[in-house]
């Protein structure tokens, strides 16, 4: 069977890591590497051996040899590339968040419906095995009805220069990180009817960091139709690696995931070691080093599932489609209009 062609869109953080898995998949071939910076996109070629390279994303969607293009640029132009690539006749891996503003995302989900291109929504929490193995348990009724569920993921600040502008990120922590919990629970429990949000106030208002426009510190409440409530946290100010941690409380028990820092290995060194986990300021003392974050944060599994649909007919999983994506940001769009408003939002 022929391989399924890729272009990556975005050559540095996202991109790298969308790369070294890409290369672990039989059946996937990267073809083409686009990114403004050109160092990024010639040190990417020369890294991993890609025979084509371009400068805008849009240029890349336009060649002919690509089945799908993997968008991995900064939050503001993922509907737009995704738009255009659709319109052109390409499937569609998008990073999250989907959009960064409501009419974006009106529009992707348009361009996705009439163009009727396969469109996947990365969130890789509904990929990461530790979560998959906490949702068969619920499936099966291991901790009977859910009613609270508590998401996180923090850390120490984005190193992305795009995320310091609302313009290219849309926001704070809360789009950039609190994307994931939202995008998880709406897996698990589908739309909440209400949610309430409340952020620092960006700027100078922020705990630590006066130089991002968004918030870096972000709560909300999803309260969603069976009576069921989630919290969800994305924040900025947390030292030490980043940590993303599910909760969920039933009527027979409950589950704690630690996603990040749940691994078997500890390490003490004096002097430090290579690496840790993601964000990790320092690595000298004791440690909780990842095993492979490629496999534990999920993203190993979610592009595997991604190739097998459009190699092999798979069925999409729920949670990952068009629908999904622009799900997940009508409730963060609502948080932010909560936080703004200081008022609950209603999704009904
Ligand atoms: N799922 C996850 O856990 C996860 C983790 C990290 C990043 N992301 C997402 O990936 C995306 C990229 O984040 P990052 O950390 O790699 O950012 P980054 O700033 O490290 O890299 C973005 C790259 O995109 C390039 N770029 C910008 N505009 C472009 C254009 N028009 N055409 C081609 N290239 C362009 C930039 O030059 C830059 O090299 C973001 O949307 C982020 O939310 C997701």
């Amino acid at each position: 069977m022929k391989n399924v062609r890729i272009g990556i869109i975005g050559a540095k953080f996202a991109g790298g890591f969308h790369m070294d898995v890409w290369k672990t998949i039989p059946g996937a071939e990267v073809v083409a590497v686009a990114d403004l910076e050109e160092k990024a996109r010639l040190d990417f070629q020369k890294k991993y051996g890609i025979a084509k390279i371009y400068g805008d994303g849009t240029e890349l969607i336009k060649d002919p040899d690509i089945d799908v293009v993997d968008i991995c640029v900064p939050n503001f132009l993922h509907a737009k590339i995704a738009i255009a690539a659709m319109q052109g006749g390409k499937h569609v891996i998008c990073e999250k968040p989907f959009a960064t503003t409501m009419a974006d995302a009106d529009k992707a989900m348009e361009a996705q419906v009439k163009s009727g291109m396969k469109f996947f929504y990365a969130e890789d929490w509904l990929f990461a095995p530790a979560l998959q193995r906490m949702e068969t348990i619920i499936k099966n009724g291991g901790i009977g009805d859910l009613f609270f569920l508590k998401g996180k993921e923090v850390h120490n600040g984005s190193h992305s220069p795009y995320a310091k502008k609302i313009e290219y990120c849309g926001g704070g922590c809360i789009i950039h990180l609190a994307c994931h919990p939202v995008g998880y629970f709406h897996h698990l429990l589908g739309m909440p009817s209400k949610v309430a949000g409340f952020c620092s106030p960006g700027g100078d208002g922020n705990f630590i960091h006066k130089d991002f426009e968004g918030e870096d510190w972000g709560l909300g409440i999803l309260q969603f139709p069976n009576g069921a409530k989630a919290q969800i946290e994305g924040n900025y100010i947390t030292s030490g690696g980043m940590e993303d941690v599910v909760e969920v409380y039933g009527s027979d028990g409950r589950i704690r995931v630690d996603i990040t820092f749940g691994g078997p290995l500890s390490v003490c060194s004096t002097k430090g070691i290579d690496y840790a986990v993601e964000k990790a300021e320092f690595t000298h003392g004791w440690t909780r080093p990842a095993v492979n974050e490629n496999e534990s944060l999920g993203y190993r599994n979610e592009l595997g599932h991604f190739l097998s649909c459009l190699k092999d007919g798979t069925e999409q999983m729920h949670g990952t489609d068009a629908r999904s994506g622009f799900n997940t940001f009508r409730i963060i769009d609502a948080l932010y209009r909560s936080h703004r408003e200081g008022k609950t939002i209603s999704l009904d």
